[in-house]
């Protein structure tokens, strides 16, 4: 097998993001911080840790979509390469990989994360189950580097997990836009979605009884910390998980249980938090099918194919330049 891994982020790119995205979202009303920054080593563990939760349904429906459907989408999209954006340990892909495979087309699989630890791991698995398959890693940031993705061959760019709904409505508009632009006539687009459900599976999805998902919102500060010596006490904020019903997203936050000073050496500022004050890590929205085929059009995507899992939960559209 052979294994490259290709990193277009390089830590002095990553430490300026890291810096300009916590100067921007401290000093700002109301707090945020990006939720791409929970993805160190320990950041991709605990999520992967989340997708085995009984609470979290997300990744197992997902799952049996694909074991339904991946055989047709090998066939649909005879690709010879597939990337996969935000791949994490890209378990699931196994499944396309295996029907594309089998279809006879696949020689090269791009997965791309802006997590490298993550990609060592997957690069890994994949390599001893795909022995023939040329695996070509790539640490990037997917809102900066898809121009950096290879531009050969029939491509098949996977985007699963509902990582999209990670974006807020413009920069997953800008987003969808640069996926089509990027693609050629012939290539395919398969996107995975959350839907929307019951606020109560919601808000359990992403407020664990392990507390496992409080450790993933709260691995954020450890990032901060540790990268941008900052004294952030993760004892001092706690998890929290809503539903906002008017934007169709879970809000993740971090409170801070008391009147504090944080300080972040790296970029010498202080950050005052009040007692119940908010810092918002994620929005996570939730989509309808028709919604997600009205946002692929508006990206010139055209839906080949869009199935759902027996109960309706998640959604998997496979779209192709119009
Ligand atoms: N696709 C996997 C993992 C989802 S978790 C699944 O379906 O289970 C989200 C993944 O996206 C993480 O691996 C994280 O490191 C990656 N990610 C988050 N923000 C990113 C960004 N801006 N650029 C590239 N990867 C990103
Ligand atoms: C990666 N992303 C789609 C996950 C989600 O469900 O929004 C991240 C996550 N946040 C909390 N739990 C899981």
């Amino acid at each position: 097998m052979s294994f490259t891994l290709t990193d277009h982020l390089g830590p002095v790119d990553a430490g300026a993001a890291l810096r300009a995205d916590v100067r921007a979202g401290l000093t700002a009303t109301p707090k945020t911080l990006p939720p791409t920054w929970f993805y160190d080593a320990r950041g991709s563990e605990l999520f992967d840790e989340i997708t085995r939760l009984p609470e979290y349904y997300p990744t197992r429906a997902e799952r049996a979509i694909l074991v339904e459907h991946a055989d047709e989408v090998a066939v649909l999209s005879g690709a010879d390469t597939l990337v996969e954006l935000g791949s994490g340990t890209s378990e699931k892909t196994q499944l396309l990989l295996e029907s594309l495979t089998t279809a006879g087309t696949l020689r090269r699989f791009v997965p791309f994360d802006v997590d490298a630890s993550v990609l060592r791991y997957a690069g890994q698995v994949i390599g001893e189950r795909f022995p023939d398959l040329a695996v070509d890693a790539a640490v990037g940031d997917f809102t900066q580097h898809l121009g950096k993705l290879p531009r050969e061959g029939t491509r098949l760019v996977a985007f699963l997990g509902s990582t999209i709904g990670n974006f807020e409505p413009a920069a997953r508009a800008s987003f969808l836009a640069d996926v089509g632009a990027m693609l050629d006539p012939g290539d395919w687009f398969l996107l995975g979605t959350d839907l929307v459900k019951d606020t109560g599976r919601l808000v359990a999805a992403y407020d664990d009884a392990a507390g496992v998902t409080a450790a993933f919102n709260k691995n954020v500060l450890a990032v901060v910390d540790r990268e941008l010596d900052a004294d952030a006490d993760l004892d001092a904020f706690e998890h929290v998980a809503v539903w906002d019903a008017e934007h169709s997203w879970i809000e993740m936050r971090l409170r801070s249980t008391r009147d504090q000073v944080v300080h972040v050496g790296a970029l010498d500022l202080d950050v005052p938090f009040a007692a119940g004050e908010d810092l918002r890590t994620e929005v996570s929205t939730k989509f309808t099918v028709e919604g997600v085929a009205a946002e692929l059009a508006a990206a010139g995507l055209r839906v080949a194919e869009c199935w759902t899992d027996p109960d309706g939960d998640f959604a998997l559209t496979l779209a192709t330049p119009v």
